[in-house]
């Protein structure tokens, strides 16, 4: 394949933070970096971390995938984990094998290390989704979940979960309240006022530490996208 074909194809999965590191809108992904860094404390570690959004389709999987890859490439072990059962993308993402992720930890006797796929970026490793199960809340609720998040906090340092939406199913509700901290995607044009609203009660509602809004910018794919924190 050459270099060209390559790059087209990183970029139509929306990896700017690879394909275009010093652009601003890969900047403003490392702005959040330095945000989320500095919101962590001796006291109130933030190792894992919830993405969501109020609905579909406003950013939350193009931005866990690049807040990981700005993570890996300040030199942290970063695992992003696609726990989006329903619509899963990290593994189209990265191009990886889809056969074994999540799912299959929640429920078959796998070890983590036999589901865990490296990247082609240093110090970033990948859970993905696994098959579809038919029940992904009772799986993401369960006590094997939490045994997960335990075993995969010694091997790194930040752990990433790209979820469904928060306010159609209590998917990222139940995750939000097993993490340290997390983070709601706001997309211009696309998220609406209410359903914002909705989205913040629900995670109130299961005292989740949210740690900001990230603005999803409606240019993104010009390059001129703007994030903020
Ligand atoms: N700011 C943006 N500008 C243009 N396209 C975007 C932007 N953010 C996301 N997208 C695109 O929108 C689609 C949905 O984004 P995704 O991150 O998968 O959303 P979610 O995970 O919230 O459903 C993808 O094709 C993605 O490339
Ligand atoms: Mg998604």
């Amino acid at each position: 394949m050459s270099k060209k074909h390559k790059e087209t194809q990183t970029k139509a999965v929306g990896l700017i933070t690879l394909t275009d590191p010093s652009s601003p809108v890969s900047e403003q992904y490392r702005t959040i970096r330095t945000n989320i860094q500095f919101a962590s404390s001796v006291d109130r570690r933030l190792q894992t971390m919830v993405v969501t959004s109020s609905g579909p389709v406003e950013g939350k999987s193009t931005t866990s995938a690049n807040l990981a890859v700005v993570f890996a490439k300040s030199g942290q072990r970063v695992l992003l984990v696609d726990a989006d059962m329903r619509k899963p993308t990290v593994y189209k993402t990265f191009q990886l094998n889809n056969t074994v992720g999540l799912s299959t930890l929640l429920s078959t006797t796998k070890e983590v290390n036999e589901a865990i796929q490296p990247t082609v970026v240093d110090n970033l490793s990948i859970l993905t989704s696994g098959p579809k199960p038919p029940n992904p809340s009772e799986l993401l609720g369960s006590q094997r979940m939490n045994q997960v998040i335990q075993e995969l906090k010694n091997y790194f340092d930040i752990i990433i979960f790209d979820m469904p939406p928060v306010v159609t199913v209590t998917d990222a509700q139940i995750m939000a309240s097993k993490v340290d901290g997390t983070l709601l995607v706001v997309r211009e044009n696309v998220t609406n006022k209410e359903s914002l609203m909705k989205a913040k009660d629900l995670l109130k509602l299961v005292n989740a530490h949210v740690l900001g809004t990230v603005y999803n910018g409606a240019t993104q794919t010009k390059d001129q996208g703007y994030y903020y924190y």
